[in-house]
């Protein structure tokens, strides 16, 4: 058994094939309003490997300017797209907040894409847990406590896994060192979707 740091939840297998199958048609709904793009690191403005979008009254935007939430998708301008009900329902039910949540990151991941170690602290209240759903291939996924280089686990997550950061692993540091390609047939062209839900404002 792999134990993990407190405050962190995998549940592996939370959504079951018909349930996968409906969350991707909800997302192809949200990109088709709000195209993946790819967002820059900050200052460098080196690409991030990651195709990203969002929907919500809030997205999660990487740019020259730095790492920030805006109501508006960067390359159309236009609001993002609502947050599906499936997703607003997965918060309810195990998020263990009553509050919304106010933005959900779209992440694509092809083959060969990554993510470095990071905290998820652009919110400005960090009561809420961050909700995470993997969609598509599995990936290796990392996970620390909240200082950067100390020790870490990592472990795999596959299609329909659920993983809550909440409590003492709130700011934990987390990323995924790499996609295992042709691990599902979720997707018909490969590659890996995860959604990540959460609350920005107290
Ligand atoms: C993220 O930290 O934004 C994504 C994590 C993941 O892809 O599992
Ligand atoms: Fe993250």
């Amino acid at each position: 058994m792999l134990v993990l740091p407190k405050g962190v939840r995998h549940i592996p297998g939370h959504l079951d094939r018909a349930a996968q199958e409906r969350l991707v048609e909800d997302i192809r709904a949200v990109v088709s309003q709000a195209p993946l793009y790819r967002p820059e690191m900050p200052r460098s403005g080196k690409p991030l490997s990651v195709r990203m979008s969002n929907c919500g009254d809030l997205g999660w935007v990487a740019d020259k300017a730095g790492y920030r939430y805006q109501d508006r998708h960067p390359v159309t301008g236009n609001p993002w797209p609502p947050i599906p009900e499936t997703l607003m329902t997965l918060w309810a039910e195990l998020s263990g907040d009553t509050r919304p949540p106010q933005a959900c990151l779209v992440n694509f991941y092809d083959d060969k894409a990554r993510m470095g170690l990071h905290q998820d602290r652009d919110e400005t209240d960090f009561s809420a847990p961050v909700l995470s759903v993997s969609l598509g291939d599995a990936c290796l996924f990392r996970i620390g406590g909240t200082e950067r280089g100390g020790p870490t686990r990592s472990f795999r997550l596959e299609s329909g896994d659920i993983v809550v950061l909440g409590g003492e692993s709130r700011l934990a540091f987390h990323g995924v060192d790499r996609i295992y390609p042709m691990t599902s047939t979720l997707l018909k062209d490969g590659g890996r979707i995860n959604l990540t839900l959460r609350r920005v404002t107290g």
